[in-house]
């Protein structure tokens, strides 16, 4: 197929080339496109150098297949030009509670891919692709009431710009040097920011509702959760710590089973030393980890579990190449 991918040179971006050429996707042309500061750069793609076009100047008959990554407010402006010619598949959270636009992980729930109207498919937020994977197979057996989750989610998960801001702000703290903050609103060397995305209703932020209500549209509307988002000094990978309430008994003996044969899931949990995943670990893998699966003691209903995923693969280019293989699948 011919693959276009905006947003060629970021973080996801150059995630979705790494995955397309470790799945050896069926590539008849790539192109790669960004912004005007980034024509004329050259991206390696199966041994051969493609050079970077601009956006702006694009001909999206070009690919059957785009993929987009270049944020929230491109993708309003580009993606309905480019679903004229071309399917897309876009990264941003622009298109993702359009009830016409089918949200997905293909592992959990890739029937949807059937209900597409506008030529767009949406990929989840990275915090929600992790969680989904997890949820849907228990809801699947035990019927979900209630979860509350808390993220660790590393600075990757901002983009490129906020990874290099933590490199640099570690090395000034280290020489105990003045800490200027750009792309958070505080220090995220050696710190922990309750805020990610902006303010919305009632003291949430937007992430939190993300993860409410994308969760919501994948699996079941019936399901209540309630998060609190918080950015660490992580690169790579995003770890939550779930509270989840069933409507019918459970063991954590079933749960461990349930996860084990679960499609991307994949359970690490001896209840020792070192017997755990963490962000450092899961990154560059496949795979959600899931950890400390253990009885909530003041709710005979409820289980407390870890869970690790590499955001720029499961909750992003790794997922969307995902949803291209189901869709070619489907059609
Ligand atoms: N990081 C994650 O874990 C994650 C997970 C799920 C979804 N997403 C979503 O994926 C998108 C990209 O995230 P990222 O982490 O890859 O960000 P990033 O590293 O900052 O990369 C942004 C990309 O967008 C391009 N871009 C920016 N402004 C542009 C413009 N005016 N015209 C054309 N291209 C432009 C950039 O091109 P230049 O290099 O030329 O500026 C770059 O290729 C966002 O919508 C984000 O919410 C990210």
């Amino acid at each position: 197929m011919n693959i276009a991918i905006v947003g060629a040179t970021g973080n996801v971006g150059r995630k979705i080339i790494e995955v397309l050429e470790k799945k050896n996707f069926p590539t008849k042309n790539l192109y790669l496109v960004a912004s005007s500061k980034s024509v004329g750069k050259k991206i390696k793609f199966k041994g051969k150098e493609i050079v970077v076009e601009n956006l702006e100047t694009f001909d999206f008959s070009k690919g059957e297949i785009t993929f987009f990554s270049a944020g929230g407010k491109i993708s309003e402006k580009y993606v309905p030009i480019a679903a004229k010619y071309s399917t897309v598949i876009d990264n941003s959270r622009h298109f993702r509670m359009d009830p016409d636009v089918p949200l997905i992980v293909p592992q959990v729930n890739s029937n949807d891919l059937k209900n597409i109207k506008k030529n767009i498919i949406a990929n989840p937020n990275c915090s929600t692709a992790q969680l989904v994977i997890v949820l849907k197979p228990l809801h699947d057996i035990f019927k979900i009431k209630r979860v509350v989750i808390s993220t660790y989610q590393s600075t990757s998960g901002a983009g490129k710009a906020a990874m290099d801001e933590l490199e640099e702000q570690t090395k000034l703290s280290l020489e105990n040097k003045k800490i200027i903050s750009k792309n958070y609103t505080k220090q995220i060397a050696f710190n922990a920011i309750p805020h990610i995305d902006i303010f919305v209703d009632e003291g949430y932020t937007k992430e939190e509702i993300k993860m409410i209500d994308e969760t919501k549209k994948i699996i079941d509307n019936k399901i209540e959760l309630t998060a609190t988002c918080v950015r660490i000094p992580v690169m790579v990978s995003h770890s939550e710590s779930l509270n989840i309430e069933f409507e019918k008994p459970y063991t954590v003996e079933k749960i461990r089973e349930v996860l084990n044969n679960a499609e991307g899931c994949k359970v690490i949990d001896e209840r020792k030393d070192g017997g755990y995943i963490t962000p450092v670990e899961a990154e560059g893998k496949n795979e959600t980890f899931i950890s400390r699966i253990r009885k909530d003691n003041s709710n005979q209903n409820a289980v407390n579990l870890w869970c690790v995923s590499d955001n720029l693969l499961r909750g992003a280019a790794l997922n969307a190449v995902e949803i291209a293989e189901a869709y070619i699948k489907i059609k």
